[in-house]
């Protein structure tokens, strides 16, 4: 569980109060605990099995990356949600009804929040929850001034422990929880099914939860979407080595690793490694590591879902599944959840 005291001595900070049309309505600093690179990567490397936390590969250059990543041929992902989200648009606009708020766990794709809003009748407003202030006054604003009727609002949080969401953003209409780009796969399953449990515990009876999970299918597609042939991924799971050297004072020589990544079909999840080639030693933050060849340090987890596994996970969290909806090639599944 999180520090609740932590979380209550944290005053929010109003920034902008002035709900002018284009403008931000506002946007509460609830201080998440900041987070320490140095730290996370030191206790990491001093595993039997090496690890990096995967939310370090988004510096300036692991997102661009990644945005590349999403336009490779092999990387099914994104592409897929997008088009099932225009395709549902209708469907998911005739289960959440009128005077919606949205509440986007992380502000990361443009893109699918503006296919979401665009679908809904007349959405009253748009709250994002995002650890990255900087990352997150940027989306508020483009969409404040693109949806000028839209109330818009951010609360700076780190959304994987429980966010109390401010009374100012609901207007008696019912709330809708996003989460798409199966952001959830990097959750191993427990704190997968604890998260679903502490986003029903910020909704009332009756509110909504649409969430994007992969699902699970054949190595043949799985393995290339994360091995595209242009070496994009393979270039964003280096790139954390690069931010090591570059911020953390690190010696590594990235000739002296290569990307690794396959499906593992027993735990249902993409394993990403950064696997030495040669018996080294670098430093790191003054710290001395030494890694035999072969050796790998884990970088990501991507757990994928069958539906009625994802399901069985969303009703044990106090939702039902109202309906779910999957591309024609049943590659990603988008889930609408009723809380109850
Ligand atoms: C952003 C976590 C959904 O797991 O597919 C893409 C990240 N890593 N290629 C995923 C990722 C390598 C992505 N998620």
């Amino acid at each position: 569980m999180m520090d609740k005291t932590a979380f209550d001595a944290a005053a929010p900070e109003r920034v902008v109060d002035s709900p002018l049309c284009g403008a931000p309505a506002f946007l509460l600093d609830r201080h998440p605990p900041k987070v320490d690179f140095a730290a996370d990567v030191l206790e990491g490397l001093s595993r039997p099995q090496k690890q990096i936390p995967p939310k370090y590969f988004y510096d300036a250059r692991g997102s661009d990356l990644f945005e590349r990543i999403c336009r490779t041929p092999e990387y099914y992902v994104t592409r897929t949600e997008l088009e099932l989200l225009s395709d549902i648009g209708p469907d998911i606009a005739g289960i959440a009804g009128c005077d919606v708020t949205v509440i986007e766990f992380g502000s990361g794709s443009d893109a699918k929040i503006r296919r979401l809003l665009d679908a809904l009748p007349n959405p009253c407003a748009y709250v994002a929850i995002d650890i990255s202030r900087a990352a997150l006054e940027r989306a508020i604003e483009d969409l404040a001034r693109d949806y000028a009727d839209l109330t818009v609002g951010g609360i700076v949080a780190d959304f994987t422990t429980p966010v109390e969401l401010p009374p100012e953003a609901f207007s008696g209409g019912k709330k809708l929880a996003f989460f798409p780009g199966s952001t959830i796969g990097n959750m191993e399953r427990g704190h997968a099914r604890q998260f679903l449990a502490d986003v029903r515990a910020t909704l009332a009876q009756g509110d909504g939860f649409l969430v994007g999970v992969d699902l699970r299918k054949g190595r043949d597609i799985l393995d290339p979407a994360y091995n595209d042939d242009e070496g994009v991924t393979a270039a964003f799971n280096l790139n954390v080595l690069r931010r090591i050297n570059r911020e953390l004072g690190g010696t590594i020589d990235l000739g002296k690793f290569r990307h690794l990544a396959f499906y593992n079909e027993a735990d249902g999840r993409i394993e990403m490694h950064l696997q030495s080639t040669a018996d080294q030693r670098f430093e790191v933050a003054g710290a001395q590591i030494a890694m035999t060849r072969d050796e790998t340090i884990h970088t990501e987890n991507s757990y994928k879902y069958s539906v009625p596994e994802f399901i069985l996970a969303a009703e044990s969290a106090g939702f039902c599944a109202v309906r779910t909806w999957k591309d024609r090639q049943s590659l990603f599944s988008i889930h609408y959840l009723a809380a109850v």
